[in-house]
């Protein structure tokens, strides 16, 4: 409809009447409309229609929670106009933020650099290097439930150059420091939120995803080999907890991220 007739205090009565009675509202969106006006009182796209009707359909096991994720690559500047990062996507990290906001969590998503769209009721940080995502992530604490998909960087430049790095010299050696491990030091902090960290590796997934979870102190560590899951639409995934390893079927992210969810939800609610 125009924006006009959405915004007529007859249309905004009905519309409050059907709220009050319990009924969810699907829009409208802004935008352009028929007439040429631009405002409220556009349909969604049947995309996002879509979206919100199979998310009013997850069970909503995270309800009333708060959870905070990390998600993305890192970048670590080199100077103006170059850095270091790796091939993250962010997919799995985005599609976990959307599965908690189906479950009926307040869910905030620390993204690094990827341009993938925030999913529906989630609010988002954009953060470039593994420092600043720390600062957004200690900002944002307390928090209920805390999720580390990003791949930060273990490095960084130690001392990024203030102007661009000229050509010529027939060697370049670069001095990199350690980054903090945020996911470790969320995890030891006395108020620690029920913490789950990823274990992407290329071998010994158990061993390496197990070690993870003692070192970093977690109670549920997510490992995926990167030949199935890095940048692509589809991963397999095998959850480590105090219980032991439980693989889940093979699926696309956002299938994993709500077995994870569900996961999380039993595991967190055992924990409180
Ligand atoms: O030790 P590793 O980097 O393999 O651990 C991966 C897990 O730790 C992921 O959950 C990742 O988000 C988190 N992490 C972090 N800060 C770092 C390195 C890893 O939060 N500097």
């Amino acid at each position: 409809m125009n924006r006009k007739m959405w915004e007529h205090p007859a249309t905004q009565r009905n519309v409050a009447q059907l709220v009050a009675d319990g009924v969810a509202l699907l829009g409208p969106a802004t935008g352009e409309q028929a007439c040429g006006e631009v405002g409220l009182g556009r349909m969604l796209e049947v995309e996002e229609l879509y979206a919100a009707l199979v998310a009013f359909l997850q069970p909503k096991s995270l309800a009333g929670r708060r959870v905070l994720l990390t998600a993305g690559p890192t970048f670590e500047a080199l100077d103006p106009v170059r850095g270091l990062t790796n091939r993250s996507s962010g997919k799995m990290g985005f599609a976990l933020a959307r599965a908690c906001a189906e479950a009926g969590a307040d869910v905030t998503l620390v993204a690094g650099p990827v341009s993938l769209a925030t999913p529906i009721g989630v609010r988002r940080i954009d953060v470039t290097s593994a420092l600043e995502m720390r600062e957004a992530v200690l900002a944002q604490l307390p928090t209920d439930i805390f999720i580390g998909v990003a791949a930060v960087a273990d490095y960084r430049p130690a001392a990024p150059a203030a102007h661009k790095i000229k050509k010529g010299a027939p060697t370049l050696s670069l001095e990199l420091v350690a980054n903090p491990d945020i996911l470790a030091e969320v995890a030891a902090r006395p108020d620690a939120p029920f913490c789950v960290g990823f274990a992407a590796e290329s071998q010994q997934l158990a061993e390496y995803a197990e070690a993870k979870r003692r070192i970093k102190r977690l109670p549920l560590v997510v490992g995926n080999l990167v030949q199935d899951g890095l940048g692509g639409e589809t991963n397999t995934v095998t959850l480590f907890d105090a219980a032991g390893a439980h693989p889940l079927p093979p699926g696309d992210k956002l299938e994993i991220a709500r077995a994870i969810v569900r996961h999380i939800a039993e595991m967190s609610h055992a924990h409180d």
